[in-house]
């Protein structure tokens, strides 16, 4: 969200630029009905599929996927952060940011990776130093570490004890927000990270943003690692990021794996290429900050059970961003190795070998789909064909696509064209309706009367005025219906706010992807339908909600249950159904 800088100021810049001026200078636009195309700025292409919108104020590329408002744009583009980005644009138009804003932030920012730079030194001062250092020294020894790869990645040591920290900093509140300090209600704060080996955590300028702390030995949790903060985001970053561009601006390929210790480890034997998630699933974020540094990324993985799930859905976060001249590979180690064991065991060689023998996405992805269906009839290969159709709609239309499509229907034993039609095919006939059909690249959504009436207010949120009984809306039961409320009341609160001011309300939040889904979707409503078709969609929701509250009254009618006030409302919606 706008951090500092007021929403109000924030949803008026959005209101006042043009993202189409702004985009223009840029980039060459060409017009396409009430639309803008260019050739994408953020990735490699040929034919255009970026699109610039003037009616919604925001740029969206079917190819990479990137998106925003005026604001991203700048902060892509021109890699500012939020607060230059908010800054010039507030010039453009002779506006001035308001006062305090700026310093807050930046100032609580830059105290922050201070001190986190600070923590980091005493952790690693303390490894040689602290009285109580030999037995993390004895576990790195245990583990193989040297003191090189030690000191390279900035290895450190919280002696056991609850204030090592808490006495060395004296930023109490910064220590807390940063998760180093752990404060409970009415108690002295104490450290988070005692008797660990730290494993400072570094953004790709190699600022110190968090750590990772290893239990010496069987500890729990075995790792521990710095809460979500300010600055730092477990979902975008990657652990070595920083060691790998140190080396080489422009690598070759860089190798993705699941721990800490196996970056330090393969670092340790000659294959510093490596990076490793923070504890979480691999994200779409994380594939696509590593592809704009290399072209090659390999995913190593644990052969068993969880390393497989864990390859999958980094699988499923890869696909959008594949396109030509980008490719991702996955090795799978055997059973009960991890890479920091297998390079031990095997070597530098072995592992770079097999690192290079690593099989393509495609090979997994089919095979991984096969794993449950019977090939041998022709329903295990429908099913196959099924499972798949919705992962290629995912892929950009390009060269890697249709191979994929081509090894599909030598699988299946059917024509490539069949197979290429289905997934060009926006959608079944029926109750599902797709996207417009050129490019064939817009999202997918199915259509239902919540995600109309949020795709239709994102679009123009001025309808919220339509609505004027938003508490008979509530209902968390209905998928989306809780966020089409937070919508109309945010328009309501603010009604002249446009959809890049709703959409920016929502950066950082957890409903954004879903939000920028249904307003990139071409719901295929013409301006002149639109109050119709969004007081429609509402009046559906009512029908909704009127059933499931008949029905619920029903069944405590048929036990019996029925409050008098219940059964008021019973007789009321009787006479209106
Ligand atoms: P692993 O359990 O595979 O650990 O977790 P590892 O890297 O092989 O560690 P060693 O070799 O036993 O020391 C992989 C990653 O998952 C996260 C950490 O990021 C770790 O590096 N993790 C694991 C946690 O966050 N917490 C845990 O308790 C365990
Ligand atoms: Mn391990």
């Amino acid at each position: 969200m706008a951090g500092k800088i007021p929403e109000r100021f924030i949803d008026e810049l959005l209101n006042r630029v043009d993202i189409v001026d702004l985009v223009g200078e840029r980039v060459q636009l060409k017009r396409l009905g009430g639309n803008y195309q260019a050739l994408c700025p953020f990735h490699n292409e040929k034919t255009p599929s970026f699109t610039v919108s003037q009616p919604k104020q925001f740029y969206h590329c079917f190819g990479c996927g990137a998106h925003g408002t005026a604001i991203r744009f700048l902060m892509e583009y021109d890699r500012m952060d939020f607060r230059d980005a908010v800054g010039q644009l507030a010039r453009r138009i002779g506006l001035e940011v308001p006062e305090g804003a700026r310093a807050v932030n930046v100032e609580q920012h830059e105290r922050l990776y201070q001190m986190l730079g600070r923590a980091a030194e005493l952790y690693q001062k303390w490894l040689y130093d602290h009285p109580s250092r030999q037995c993390a020294m004895r576990y790195l020894k245990s583990r193989g570490l040297n003191a090189e790869i030690a000191t390279r990645f900035g290895l450190g040591f919280a002696p056991p004890g609850w204030d090592h920290l808490a006495r060395s900093i004296p930023e109490r509140e910064d220590l807390v927000a940063v998760g180093l300090l752990i404060q409970k209600a009415g108690n002295q704060p104490y450290d988070r990270f005692r008797d660990r080996i730290m494993f400072p955590i570094r953004d790709r300028r190699g600022r110190t943003i968090g750590f990772g702390g290893r239990a010496l030995g069987d500890g729990n949790p075995k790792y521990l690692n710095s809460p979500d903060s300010p600055i730092f985001h477990k979902g975008q970053e990657l652990y070595g990021l920083d060691k790998v561009l140190e080396l080489d601006r422009r690598p070759a390929a860089i190798v993705v794996v699941e721990g800490y210790m196996d970056v330090v480890a393969l670092a340790q034997y000659g294959l510093p290429r490596v990076v490793a998630t923070l504890g979480t699933a691999t994200s779409t974020l994380q594939v696509e900050r590593l592809f704009r540094s290399t072209r090659d990324l390999i995913f190593c993985f644990d052969g068993d059970a969880a390393g497989r799930q864990a390859a999958w859905r980094a699988l499923l976060s890869t696909l959008p961003t594949l396109r030509e001249g980008r490719q991702a590979r996955f090795l799978f180690l055997p059973e009960g190795e991890d890479p920091d064991s297998f390079v031990r065991s095997k070597g530098q060689e072995a592992t770079a070998a097999a690192l290079r023998d690593a099989r393509p996405l495609s090979d997994f992805l089919l095979e991984h789909l096969a794993l449950d269906v019977d090939m041998s009839t022709i329903d295990g290969r429908a099913r196959l064909v099924d499972e798949a159709l919705p992962l290629l709609r995912r892929l950009p239309a390009d060269v890697f696509r249709r191979m994929l499509i081509e090894r599909l229907a030598l699988l299946v034993q059917l024509e490539p064209g069949y197979i290429e039609a289905c997934t060009d095919a926006r959608e079944k006939p029926g109750p599902k309706v797709g996207a417009a059909p050129r490019g064939g690249k817009m999202p997918m959504v199915r259509r239902t009367p919540v995600r109309l009436a949020l795709a239709l207010l994102l679009h123009r949120p001025s309808l919220a005025q339509l609505v004027n009984d938003v508490e008979s809306l509530r209902d968390s039961a209905i998928p989306g219906l809780p966020l089409l409320v937070q919508l109309l009341e945010l328009a309501h609160l603010k009604p002249h706010i446009n959809s890049p001011g709703l959409l920016e309300h929502y950066r950082d939040s957890e409903h954004e992807a879903a939000l920028w889904k249904l307003a990139t979707w071409d719901h295929m409503v013409p301006e002149l339908g639109m109050e119709a078709e969004f007081r429609g969609a509402l009046a559906r929701v009512h029908a909704l909600l009127h059933t499931k509250r008949l029905q619920y009254l029903n069944e405590r009618l048929q036990r019996g249950e029925l409050t008098s006030a219940e059964w008021r409302e019973w007789v009321s919606l009787k006479q209106g159904s």
